[in-house]
């Protein structure tokens, strides 16, 4: 991993710096590269269209935001997600009972794991991954529990252009089943017989922002196609340490009733599991996304 940051570091655009100001939201940003959060919106409202527009748009400059003090009801949380899109139903998470959009997230001191306790993008082994997670967590710990976000942007463009010649038109495995298989369990969730797998490319081109994100991730990507399974190993291993530049970060600390919504199509995120015995709890919402190209 490289260490320069700074003048010396990779050289990162940072779009966000050049966005027309939000009219009816405030935003702070985390970092020059990724994240903001945002203030002046009440979500168990309904949206105005400009309120809708200007969420989108703080989304798509900075790839997560996050809202604070939100009163939301699990209604309230599946409308604000549809308000992007269709939900996507995850082929292995528990979900509240009858509502099969609204997972679990629940540790607590009996727990084996937390989840997404790696860097991932969320079951980027569907065919059609998610575009979006929107989490809402209602029970914090005392401290830690963080979430890290990483913009793919920010690892794309700080690649060599000779590794981006390399890996232009490369194709990658992700695989859902060594990911799944087993590790619902403790929620009483049983194993269905097969799990998503899906070829992607290795560097995507955002649908909206027209931008190229790295799109592998440790969680699911399994081999790249078409080259010995050594050199995939060895290619991997690199473009991961890379992406988990703290450069390319920003790290959210949750307070109870807040949310982040992401965007998986240029973002990795990981949950830290530091706060053992304590419990840390919500749901999530996830919008569907496209076929990445
Ligand atoms: C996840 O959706 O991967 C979990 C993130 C978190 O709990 O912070």
């Amino acid at each position: 991993m490289s260490s320069l940051s700074g003048k010396d570091g990779p050289r990162i655009r940072h779009v966000a710096d050049e966005s027309e100001p939000c009219e009816t939201i405030r935003l702070d940003k985390l970092t020059p590269i990724i994240g903001a959060e945002l203030s002046g919106v009440d979500l168990a409202a309904p949206l105005s269209t400009r309120q809708f527009d200007e969420i989108h748009r703080a989304l798509a400059e900075n790839i997560v935001i996050f809202f604070r003090d939100q009163h939301i009801t699990p209604t309230q949380h599946l409308a604000f997600g549809r308000r992007f899109g269709e939900l996507h139903l995850h082929p292995a998470a528990p979900h509240e009972p009858g509502e099969p959009a609204l997972m679990k997230i629940y540790t607590d001191k009996d727990s084996p794991r937390a989840n997404g306790e790696g860097w991932h993008s969320d079951v980027s082994c569907d065919e059609e991954p998610p575009m979006g997670s929107i989490l809402y967590i209602k029970q914090c710990p005392p401290h830690g529990g963080d979430t890290l976000f990483a913009s793919m942007y920010a690892a794309y463009d700080a690649l060599s252009d000779r590794m981006k010649a390399y890996l232009a038109g490369l194709t990658a495995i992700h695989d859902g089943d060594p990911v799944y298989r087993g590790l619902f369990a403790n929620f009483g969730v049983a194993d269905k017989p097969a799990y998503p797998c899906a070829e992607h490319p290795v560097v995507r081109t955002h649908p909206v922002t027209g931008k190229k994100a790295l799109y592998v991730n440790r969680g699911f990507t399994h081999h790249i196609v078409g080259i010995p399974r050594d050199e995939s190993d060895a290619i991997l291993a690199y473009l991961y340490d890379h992406a988990e530049n703290p450069l390319f970060q920003c790290r959210f600390r949750w307070t109870k009733n807040a949310i982040a919504f992401w965007d998986n199509r240029c973002a990795q995120h990981r949950a830290m599991w530091d706060y053992w015995p304590h419990t840390r709890s919500g749901n999530r919402v996830t919008i569907k996304g496209e076929r990445p190209v």
